[in-house]
C-alpha cells in the first residue's frame, strides 16, 4: 500500500533577485514498512526534500511545482533535536500535549501515552525522565525523545533527516535499530535522509541517489549500491572507507557539486565524470523512485 507520493517536486530558493530552482523534479513513493534511503553530498537538496514533503520549507524557499500525496499523516525527526523539542517544557508534557491534540485525551491519559511512548523508544526509567528538560538529557537521550515526539502523531511515514548523524557509532545503531522495529511493529513508512552511504545501506529498502536537486538514480537497495549505474554513485560508494578493505582506502569525489546559480538541463555531473562525452550536454532530466525498478539518468547506464 503507497502511503506517500510524491510528484514532481519543484522547490526555488530566492538568492540576489534570481530564483534559483534547487529541487528539479523530485519523484518517489513510499509503501507500508518500506524505508527510502535518500543519499547525496552535502547542498544536493536532501533536507529541502523532506521539508517541501513535509510542508515546513524554511523562510525563502517556495515550492514552485509538483504534488505530495500522503493517505496517513506524515511526521518529521530533525537533523538536530533541539530544534524540534521546546527548550523550556518539560520532555513528557511536551508529548503529552501533542497526544492530547492529536487524539483529544485527558491530561493523565496524554502523560500516559508520553511514558510508553518514551519506553518504547528505549528511554531508560521513562517516568522519570519524562520530567527533564531537554538540555537535561544527553543527544542520544535527546534523538530518542525526538523520535517518541514523531510517533505520538501516530504517523503513516517517518520522514528522518540524518537523525544519527551526530550521534556515535554505537547509539547511532541502536536509534537505527529503533526506527526499524517501529516500521515492523507499526507498519510505518520511513524516508531516511544521510549523506552517509554506510547508514543507507543498513536499513534501506530502496535506495535514490541524488546530486544538485535532481534524483539520479534510484532502485531497490541491493542494485542500486552493489550494482551502481551511475557514474556518480559508484564514485560516492568508493568514497566510503572500508573497514576490510586496504588500509587507507578512501577516494574522495574529484571537485564539488555546481552551485544552484549553475544548475543547467544537461547532465549537472559531467563536469565530475570520467565518461563525459558531447552527448552529456543534451538535456538528462531527473528520474523517479517511484517502485522497485532500477534506473539512472545516465545516458551511458547500459554500456558502463
Ligand atoms: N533556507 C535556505 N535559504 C537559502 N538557501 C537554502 C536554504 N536551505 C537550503 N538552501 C540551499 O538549497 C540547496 C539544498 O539544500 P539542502 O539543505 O536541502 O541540502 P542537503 O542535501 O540537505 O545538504 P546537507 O547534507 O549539508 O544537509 C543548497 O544549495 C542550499 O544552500
Ligand atoms: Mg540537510
Amino acid at each position: 500500500m503507497t502511503l506517500l507520493q510524491v510528484d514532481e517536486l519543484r522547490v526555488a530558493i530566492h538568492r540576489r533577485e534570481k530564483a534559483l530552482l534547487v529541487l528539479d523534479g523530485v519523484s518517489f513513493a513510499v509503501s507500508a514498512g518500506q524505508c527510502l534511503g535518500i543519499v547525496g553530498e552535502s547542498g544536493c537538496g536532501k533536507s529541502l526534500t523532506l521539508r517541501a514533503t513535509m510542508g515546513l520549507l524554511p523562510r525563502g524557499a517556495v515550492r514552485t511545482g509538483g504534488e505530495v500525496r500522503a493517505g496517513r499523516g506524515l511526521a518529521m525527526v530533525f537533523q538536530d533535536s533541539h530544534a524540534s523539542l521546546d527548550p523550556t517544557m518539560r520532555v513528557g508534557s511536551f508529548i503529552a500535549d501533542v497526544v492530547r491534540r492529536r487524539r483529544g485525551a485527558s491530561r493523565a491519559a496524554g502523560r500516559r501515552r508520553a511514558v510508553e511512548l518514551l519506553a518504547a523508544v528505549g528511554v531508560p526509567d521513562p517516568d522519570l525522565r519524562s520530567r527533564a528538560y531537554p538540555h537535561e538529557l544527553s543527544g542520544g537521550m535527546r534523538q530518542r525523545v525526538a523520535i517518541a515526539l514523531a510517533l505520538a502523531t501516530d504517523p503513516g511515514v517517518l520522514l528522518c533527516d540524518e537523525p544519527t548523524t551526530a550521534l556515535d557509532v554505537t547509539l547511532q545503531a541502536e536509534i537505527l535499530r529503533l526506527l526499524g522495529k517501529a516500521r515492523a511493529e507499526r507498519g510505518l513508512g520511513m524516508v531516511l535522509v544521510s549523506h552517509d552511504v554506510a547508514v543507507i545501506r543498513q536499513v534501506a529498502d530502496v535506495v535514490a541517489v541524488m546530486y544538485a536537486g535532481q534524483i539520479i538514480e534510484a532502485g531497490p537497495a541491493p542494485e542500486v549500491l552493489g550494482r551502481p549505474r551511475h557514474p556518480y554513485t559508484r564514485a560516492l560508494i568508493e568514497a566510503v572507507p572500508t573497514l576490510d578493505g586496504p588500509a587507507g582506502r578512501f577516494r574522495p569525489i574529484p571537485g564539488a557539486p555546481p552551485d544552484p546559480a549553475n544548475y543547467t538541463s544537461a547532465c549537472r555531473f559531467s563536469p565530475r565524470c570520467g565518461h563525459r562525452e558531447a552527448a552529456c550536454q543534451g538535456v538528462v532530466p531527473g528520474i523517479p523512485a517511484l517502485h522497485a525498478r532500477h534506473r539512472s539518468s545516465c545516458i551511458h547506464e547500459e554500456a558502463i
